[in-house]
């Protein structure tokens, strides 16, 4: 099952992604149509505006991806792999579409990829030395997860989140402050908030860390940062809290991280006691998804691997965000396991990993 090339589309969400990438490790293309001008109006991704865009550009961005890596698509790319959930059901559909036509007509293998799992895979392109198994915290907007990496489609969930992804709440709290959001493909509103918090006072303000009220929340492995939103939102109220105001913008988006983060340290040193003893003795740890571009979160994640003496792995900002390279990893990863799909499969909107 060695292979050379694989072409790696992505439209899960509202990024429309095209990447290509050699089974040897190198990224030949890596291309993007961002829709968050179409999205940041309306105060949150929609879902038929999404696909519309997708629809619209998704033929010129593969044709991008295929002229900046200079191949032959006959001749040089050797499997079509594409997102097939989880994810927004008909922008699934569109990419899938795509894929299924092209690898049909080109006689190439196709190959479904889980989104989360490519995600987790990805800091395996950018290292060789990365085995399995790892544990794997991977941080979106639409996931919270903890898990167990154990082989290639092998991931046991440690913990996830009750009700909001972290990067929801993100996204929930860069609205209630009323933010603008950081264009190009650096942005999302994810990444002001921590532009904000950076010049901001944590101390200012005091919101509790979620699960933490009795010791039965504080040995629950789970996660919750649907509570933490709404204290941001009744201070604001209760408070009477000037948002537009440069300086309780910082202090609260700098509030909110603090706690945010907490939370999240908090159960991921629960999975590390778990996981990191014994005849597992897990040594390496992954950190992905759009979050996992947070400088704040890096920093505290490289204390807490320190404090355990684990390896920590973060793929490059670039490639934490949605992207085709991922998806083309994956499925480089998955075809060296045997992982084939046929021309007749569909998205699978949810999809448990
Ligand atoms: O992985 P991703 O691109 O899409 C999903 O699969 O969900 O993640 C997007 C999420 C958004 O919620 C965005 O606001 C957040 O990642 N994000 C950030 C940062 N950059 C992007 N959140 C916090 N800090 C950042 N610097
Ligand atoms: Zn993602």
């Amino acid at each position: 099952f060695l292979i050379g090339h694989a072409l790696g589309i992505e439209t899960s969400c509202d990024d429309t992604a095209v990447g290509i990438v050699t089974s040897s490790r190198v990224i030949l293309s890596d291309c993007i149509h961002l829709q968050s001008h179409l999205h940041e109006p309306k105060g949150g991704i929609v879902p038929t505006l999404a696909m519309v865009s997708h629809r619209k550009s998704l033929p010129t961005v593969i044709r991008d991806a295929v002229e900046k890596a200079r191949v032959d698509v006959l001749r040089d790319v050797d499997i079509i792999a594409v997102t097939r959930g989880p994810g927004l059901g008909p922008c699934l559909g569109v990419g899938v579409d795509a894929a299924k036509s092209l690898a049909c007509v080109l006689r190439k293998p196709i190959i479904g990829v889980h989104h989360m799992e490519a995600h987790a895979l990805t800091p395996r392109l950018l290292n060789p030395l990365l085995s399995f198994p790892y544990l794997t915290l991977l941080i979106s907007g639409g996931h919270t997860l903890i898990l167990l990496t154990r082989r290639v489609n092998t991931h046991t969930i440690l913990s996830t989140t009750i009700d909001d992804s972290i990067g929801e709440a993100f996204d929930k709290v860069t609205r209630l402050l009323n933010l603008p959001w950081l264009p190009g493909r650096s942005g999302g509103p994810g990444a002001t908030l921590e532009r904000y918090a950076s010049l901001g006072d944590a101390s200012k303000y005091n919101f509790p860390i979620p699960m933490t009220k009795d010791k039965s929340q504080l040995q629950n492995s789970n996660m919750s940062f649907s509570g933490l939103k709404t204290a941001v939102k009744y201070l604001i109220e209760e408070e009477k809290l000037d948002v537009e105001d440069e300086e309780v913008r910082r202090d609260l988006a700098a509030a909110f991280q603090y706690a945010a983060v907490e939370h999240l340290i908090g159960k991921l040193r629960l999975c590390i006691k778990e996981c990191c003893k014994g005849e597992l003795d897990v040594r390496k740890l992954v950190c992905s998804g759009g979050v996992a571009r947070n400088g704040f979160i890096r920093e505290r994640l490289n204390k807490l691997a320190m404090e355990y003496d684990l390896e920590l792995f973060f793929p490059p900002p670039e490639l934490c965000t949605d992207n085709g390279v991922m998806i083309a990893w994956a499925g480089i990863e998955r075809y060296q396991c045997g992982l084939i799909d046929d021309y007749f499969f569909e998205q699978i909107p949810k999809w448990p990993i």
